[in-house]
């Protein structure tokens, strides 16, 4: 790789057509000046990812993403710069000219462009063994023998490598490549006497591909069922373009449905990715049987904040593996699990049962990740107390990486119910975790309930001021309340969607809902009544209401300022209006009423758990309260909360 020049950065900056570039990922409908979708980068249901053609960028006002053609494929690809002019540049067929301005630079991307090359040619090689070379029907073979189609096989790029010291070597060697990326990629072994042959032999070949698609190493699989001395999986060591870290097996493959789906599965082998794919699960990773990292976290927290984490059915191997998961909690990420009966894996299990029985065993068999381990460790602690303490101190480890406070005061209780153990003496071992990583990290802060949702609540400003100290329940509630009745006040006859009004909207929506702020409570009733009487009400009917409560409140919200934040403008973006965004906006002021009710909810009911002793009920009432925080969670996500510590 080496530096793009300027004339054809600019070349591909003119050429990318923002609408044609976001269009290969979301269908996009006219309305207006703009085009609109789902936001590819977050769950939503009514779209807020806009794009101006006029102006050549999108901007997303659920979850903030905005930017030019380049940077909508650095997002949604998770690409860097360089790699998404190369993208642009191979979409609309211009050439990139090569350029060596700073030579270090240069050459280290022209090492690493090698590399991919030597890699790439290794792939199609392989491939070319598996479907054309005599020795390939052996492979074939055992990909049939595994229930593999050839679509699958096609898809994965799945390849053979040929039972000989040193067929891709010398292959690779006559067609001009240099011995040196072939051992930096590990394809090939060099010995100090010189001799030279090839490490992966007699083996079927797993390409592992990096997020935008290309070629950086390999698993390769005996088909020696019985052979120990060889081991079943051989892989590509580290190289300067593999970094075994940062890189997720069928993440290139699954990543768009991930973002679908909203949710990703994950796996520990090969096998089981390409068999959950071809039944129709395509949002799935594998691990590549070792534990997560950071890296590959975030990777998949560009698509989605849910993770099932699904895991062979032996008892051992799940324990080992419990440490990588505290790492899914810790970046915020919903982790639930599914474990399979004895015996089984994914791969086995699919076949066994066939994709749709997969599937519902899926759903009915995922569990949240704290309950799972909790049991699983009350299970092994029954009777021992010494195993009972290292068990509680292992759950609220775990539990203590949960960023969401509200989450986690429900764990809690629930852990101190199944063990039988004293809520207090849960929260102070949580405590001692606490202190411990304060003095580690002197950064973080006290925990607190909603510290960051706020700034994710463009383009509405919220009229007061933002609270200085933490604002009680009932402002909060206040506020949301207020929102609402000023929407439905100031734009009472809007169409919003499939010829409904703003009025028809939210009451629907709030049906369910109690206002608890009188005064809007009060206006809420005022607004229904007069639409029973088939009149769209409007802040004038009340403005000369005879009650002067109603009648200031009616006044000051027809006469707030709703326009957009100053902040805002300064995007140098295109700046809708507020009624433009009605849509979004009446949708996000019910969500939020919502989610802040759901949430004062779980505290409320915590409460009543307190109270109650019979262990039958405790039960009910808990699960009831699960019920309530996976609501709580739900609401957050389609608001794109994210919870700071
Ligand atoms: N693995 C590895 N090296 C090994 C064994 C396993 O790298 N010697 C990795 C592979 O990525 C493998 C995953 O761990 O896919 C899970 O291992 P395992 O469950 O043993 O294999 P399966 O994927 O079930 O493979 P198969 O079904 O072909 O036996
Ligand atoms: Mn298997």
């Amino acid at each position: 790789m080496s530096l793009i020049p300027k004339e054809t950065v600019d070349q591909i900056l003119a050429q990318a057509d923002i609408t044609e570039v976001v269009g290969d990922f979301v269908s996009l409908k006219k309305k207006g000046q703009n085009m609109w979708a789902c936001c590819p980068f977050h769950h939503e249901k009514s779209p807020s990812f806009s794009v101006s053609p006029a102006k050549g960028i999108y901007k997303c006002f659920g979850c903030g993403k905005a930017g030019n053609s380049v940077q909508f494929i650095m997002d949604v690809e998770g690409t860097s710069f360089p790699e998404a002019l190369k993208y642009l540049a191979k979409k609309y067929g211009i050439d990139i000219p090569e350029e060596t301005a700073d030579p270090e630079y240069a050459k280290e991307q022209n090492e690493r462009d090698s590399l991919f090359i030597v890699s790439d040619f290794a792939n199609n090689h392989y491939q070319q063994n598996l479907h054309q070379h005599e020795q390939g029907g052996i492979g074939q073979s055992y990909l049939k023998q595994r229930s593999l189609g050839s679509n699958t096989i096609r898809k994965f790029e799945l390849g053979y490598s040929l039972d000989a010291w040193s067929d891709l070597t010398d292959t690779a060697l006559k067609a001009g490549f240099q011995q040196k990326y072939l051992e930096a990629t590990g394809l090939t072994i060099a010995k100090e006497d010189g001799k030279k042959y090839d490490r992966f032999r007699g083996r079927v070949m797993f390409p592992i591909h990096n997020i935008s698609g290309r070629v950086v190493g390999f698993g390769a699989r005996t088909l020696k069922t019985n052979d120990k001395k060889s081991p079943k999986y051989l892989n590509s060591p580290e190289s300067e373009i593999y970094h075994k870290s940062n890189v997720l097996y069928g993440l290139f493959q699954a990543k768009q449905a991930i973002r679908m789906q909203d949710m990703c599965y994950m796996v520990e082998g090969y096998l089981d990715v390409l068999s959950l794919h071809q039944g129709g699960i395509e949002n799935v990773v594998a691990s590549s049987g070792t534990s997560l990292t950071e890296g590959q976290i975030k990777l998949i927290s560009r698509y989605t904040q849910n993770i099932t984490v699904l895991y062979d059915g032996d008892a051992a191997g799940i324990k080992a593996s419990l440490r990588g998961i505290d790492l899914i909690l810790e970046s915020g990420l919903n982790v639930s699990v599914v474990t399979f009966p004895e015996g089984e894996d994914p791969d086995s299990y699919i076949h066994k049962v066939g994709d749709t029985a997969f599937k519902a065993f899926i759903e009915q068999n995922a569990q949240d990740f704290i309950s799972f381990k909790t049991s699983l460790y009350a299970e092994e602690a029954k009777g021992n107390p010494v195993k009972k303490a290292e068990a509680i101190k292992e759950i609220v480890a775990s539990i203590a990486k949960i960023p969401d406070s509200i989450k986690r005061t429900v764990f809690f209780r629930s852990c101190s119910l199944i063990f039988d153990i004293d809520e207090q003496a849960l929260i102070s071992e949580y405590n001692k975790i606490q202190l411990q990583d304060r003095r580690q990290q002197p950064k973080t802060g006290s925990p607190s309930f909603d510290a960051s949702f706020e700034q994710y609540d463009a383009p509405f400003p919220t009229l007061e001021p933002e609270p200085e100290q933490e604002e009680s329940d009932v402002d909060v509630l206040k506020r949301y309340e207020r929102e609402i009745v000023r929407m439905l006040l100031n734009y009472p006859d809007q169409i919003l969607e499939e010829g409904m009004t703003t009025c028809q909207y939210m009451l629907e929506q709030l049906e369910d809902v109690e206002f608890k702020t009188p005064l809007y409570a009060r206006l809420l009733v005022l607004v229904k009544d007069k639409l029973c009487t088939g009149v769209i009400p409007t802040a004038e009917d009340f403005i000369n209401f005879p009650d002067q409560d109603i009648r200031t409140e009616a006044t000051n919200l027809l006469s707030d300022p709703h326009e957009l934040s100053h902040n805002w403008e300064t995007h140098h973006i295109f700046v809708p209006t507020e009624k433009d965004l009605l849509p979004y906006g009446a949708e996000r002021a019910v969500l939020r009423l919502k989610w802040r009710n759901v949430g004062l909810m779980v505290k409320t009911e915590m409460e009543k758990l307190r109270l109650v002793t019979d262990p039958q009920e405790q039960m009910r009432q808990l699960q009831f309260i699960r019920n309530l925080t996976t609501l709580y969670s739900q609401l957050g996500d389609m608001l794109g909360i994210v919870v700071n510590r």
